[in-house]
C-alpha cells in the first residue's frame, strides 16, 4: 500500500487587535507613508500589547481557534510543531509552553527556528511523521512577536515587522491531494546580513548588550532582498519543474510577505498574474514565520479541492524553500 499524503484538514489565524500605522511611524521615526508604501507595500502591522503577554499566547489563540473549528480537543493533537524567532525565552521551547497552556502536555512538541522560512520547515518535517503513519493529528504554527525584538527608533526595520500566528491541522490524505513536495534550503554565510547580535551564546546579554541594542534586529535590507528576490524565484520556479507544472496549472502562490517587491518578482518568474498571488503585507506587514498560515487563514474560502498551491519563503539564516500543495478540501 503507498504511504498516505499528509493534508492540511484546517487552517486557523490570530493577529492582535492593536494597529501600528504608517501615520503613527510618522511621529516615532524619521519616514513616511509614501516610502513605507513604495519600499515595502506595508500600511499597517499588529502588535501583541500587553504584559506579560508572550509568543505562546498568540499560538494558544490560533491553536484554539483550529481546534474549535475542526471538532478537535487539544487531546487530540499527538505534536505541535512551533516555528518562531521570537520564543517565551531561549528555553524551553514556546511549543512546550504552549501545550501545557492549552491543556495538552506529554506529546511531542518542539520549536523549529528558520526564520521566515520556519513554516515551511515545519509543515514539511510534520508531514513525515504523518506520512510515516506514526501520528494521526499534526499542528503546525507559525507565529512570530517581532515587536519583541524590534528596535523603534530604527526606521530601517521597525516600518517592516509585525505580529501574528497561523496555525494549520496536518491528518493522513484520504486521497491523491495533500502536502506533495518541498525544496528546502539554507546558507549560513547569510547570517551576517540578518541577525539578532546579543543573547544568544556568542554574546550573552549584559548591560552593555542592552544599552548597544544588540537584542533587536539587524538587517542589510539592499542585500537581503538582492538575495530574497533571486532565492524565492529560483525556489519557486525549481518546485514547478520539478512537479511539471506550467504556470497554467498553478492555481495560488503564497508567498512570504516581507516586501511586495520581492512577491512580485516571484511571481512574474512563475508567470502568474496579479489575482493568483495571496497578499496581506498591507495589512499585517511582516510576521516572520506568521506569514504563510495567515495567508491560507485568509484566503481559505477561495481555496478548492485538488487546487494546485505553492508556498514560497525567504529569510534569516539565510533560509528558504516552496513547497507544492495540492489542497485537499
Ligand atoms: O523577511 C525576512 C527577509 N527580509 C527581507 O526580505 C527584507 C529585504 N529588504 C527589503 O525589503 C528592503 O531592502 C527594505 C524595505 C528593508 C529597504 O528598502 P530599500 O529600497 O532596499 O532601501 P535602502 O535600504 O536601499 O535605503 C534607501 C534609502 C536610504 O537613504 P539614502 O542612503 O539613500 O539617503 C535609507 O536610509 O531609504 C532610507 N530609508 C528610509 N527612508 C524613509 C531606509 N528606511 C527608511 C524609512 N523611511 N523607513
Amino acid at each position: 500500500m503507498n504511504k498516505p499524503l499528509a493534508a492540511i484538514t484546517g487552517v486557523y489565524g490570530y493577529v492582535p487587535e492593536y494597529r501600528l500605522t504608517n501615520a503613527e511611524l510618522e511621529k516615532m521615526v524619521d519616514t513616511s507613508d509614501e516610502w513605507i508604501m513604495t519600499r515595502t507595500g506595508i500600511k499597517e502591522r499588529r502588535i501583541f500589547k500587553g504584559e506579560g503577554l508572550a509568543t505562546s499566547d498568540m499560538v494558544v489563540e490560533a491553536v484554539k481557534g483550529l481546534l474549535e473549528k475542526t471538532g478537535n480537543k487539544a487531546t487530540d493533537i499527538d505534536m505541535l510543531l512551533v516555528a518562531t524567532t521570537t520564543p517565551d525565552m531561549p528555553f524551553p521551547a514556546t511549543a512546550n509552553i504552549a501545550c501545557d497552556k492549552l491543556g495538552c502536555n506529554h506529546i511531542l512538541s518542539f520549536d523549529i527556528s528558520a526564520a521566515c522560512s520556519g513554516f515551511l520547515y515545519a509543515l514539511t518535517t510534520g508531514a513525515k511523521f504523518i506520512e510515516t503513519g506514526m501520528y494521526k493529528k499534526v499542528v503546525i504554527v507559525g507565529a512570530d512577536k517581532m515587536s519583541s525584538i524590534i528596535n523603534y527608533t530604527d526606521r530601517t526595520t521597525c516600518v517592516i515587522f509585525g505580529d501574528g500566528a497561523g496555525a494549520v491541522l496536518l491528518e493522513a490524505s484520504t486521497d491523491s491531494n495533500g502536502i506533495i513536495d518541498s525544496v528546502l534550503k539554507s546558507d549560513g554565510s547569510g547570517r551576517h546580513y540578518l541577525h539578532q547580535k546579543a543573547g544568544g551564546s556568542l554574546k550573552p546579554a549584559s548591560a552593555e548588550t542592552v544599552a548597544a541594542n544588540e537584542h533587536t534586529v539587524y538587517q542589510e535590507g539592499k542585500t537581503v532582498f538582492k538575495f530574497a528576490v533571486k532565492n524565492m524565484a529560483d525556489v519557486a520556479e525549481d518546485i514547478m519543474k520539478r512537479n511539471n507544472l506550467k504556470s497554467e496549472d498553478i492555481a495560488w502562490l503564497v508567498p512570504h510577505q516581507a516586501n511586495l517587491r520581492i512577491i512580485d518578482a516571484t511571481a512574474e518568474r512563475m508567470g502568474l498574474p496579479k489575482d493568483k498571488v495571496m497578499i496581506n503585507i498591507e495589512k499585517f506587514g511582516n510576521t516572520t514565520a506568521g506569514t504563510l498560515p495567515l495567508c491560507l487563514w485568509e484566503w481559505e474560502p477561495k481555496l478548492k479541492k485538488g487546487d494546485n498551491v505553492v508556498l514560497a519563503a525567504f529569510g534569516g539564516g539565510f533560509t528558504w524553500g516552496a513547497t507544492l500543495i495540492k489542497w485537499a478540501y
